[in-house]
């Protein structure tokens, strides 16, 4: 399994976005991770759509947006004209999940549902066929630089179960607190994106720390 690591830009420093870009990038990031909270689901508020466009404009990476916000089903369409990639949805914030995934795909990104700690997996399990991946969060969202939660490896194994034996293999993406204590594990359990912010962006040479992050996604731990 190949890993991929996304740069969450919330660790960065949101004046220089394009400094923190060309880091992502020249560090070998897969992915750029772009958290966008609303003030409601979550108490935080970060970036919408026309930062998103401006983002866009600025990399070639690939945009993984993960839309803390309430109902993003009134809005998704935004999201994916300002040019998102992939798009992830929160479960408990939206009374359409269904309806969600299937227009960020039709939107052309590829569709995803982020579960929050205190959500069972089994709230996946009217999904699976509208899945292209999973965000299993290891912190409570809102913000960057909060402690992993260890529950969260057991929770990525789970829904590597859950899903294959729903017959699909959905990209499980693990958001929150990852750095080089726990990129092990979590690939180990099954994860295969790693989205970190504060063990990139907090770090003395961002780009150092992107190959670290990979050096110890590449040695998986059985746990
Ligand atoms: C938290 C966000 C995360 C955050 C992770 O609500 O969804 O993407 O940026 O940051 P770190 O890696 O600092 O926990
Ligand atoms: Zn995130």
């Amino acid at each position: 399994m190949t890993v991929r690591i996304a740069a969450s830009l919330l660790s960065a420093d949101f004046a220089r976005l394009a400094e923190a870009l060309a880091m992502a990038e020249e560090g070998g990031a897969d992915l750029v991770h772009v958290d966008v909270m609303d003030g409601h689901f979550v108490p935080n508020l970060t970036i919408g759509p026309p930062v998103l466009r401006a983002i866009r404009r600025s990399t070639r990476l690939p945009l993984d947006v993960h839309l803390m916000i309430e109902a993003p089903e009134r809005t998704l369409s935004e999201y994916l004209d300002a040019g998102a990639d992939w798009i992830s949805v929160h479960v408990e914030a939206t009374r359409h999940l269904q309806r969600c995934l299937d227009g960020i795909r039709r939107g052309g990104a590829r569709s995803g549902a982020a579960i929050n700690p205190a959500t069972p997996t089994s709230a996946l399990s009217a999904a699976w066929m509208d899945l292209d991946y999973v965000v299993v969060m290891s912190v409570n969202p809102g913000w960057g630089g909060q402690p992993f939660l260890p529950s969260s490896i057991g929770k990525v194994r789970q829904v590597g179960l859950e899903a294959r034996s729903a017959g699909r293999s959905p990209s499980i993406e693990v958001d929150g607190g990852v750095d080089l204590t726990n990129a092990g594990s979590l690939v180990g359990s099954g994860a295969e994106i790693l989205v970190a912010g504060t063990a990139i962006f907090g770090a003395e040479d961002p780009r150092g720390a992107i190959r670290r992050l990979r050096e110890a996604a590449h040695a998986p731990v059985r746990v």
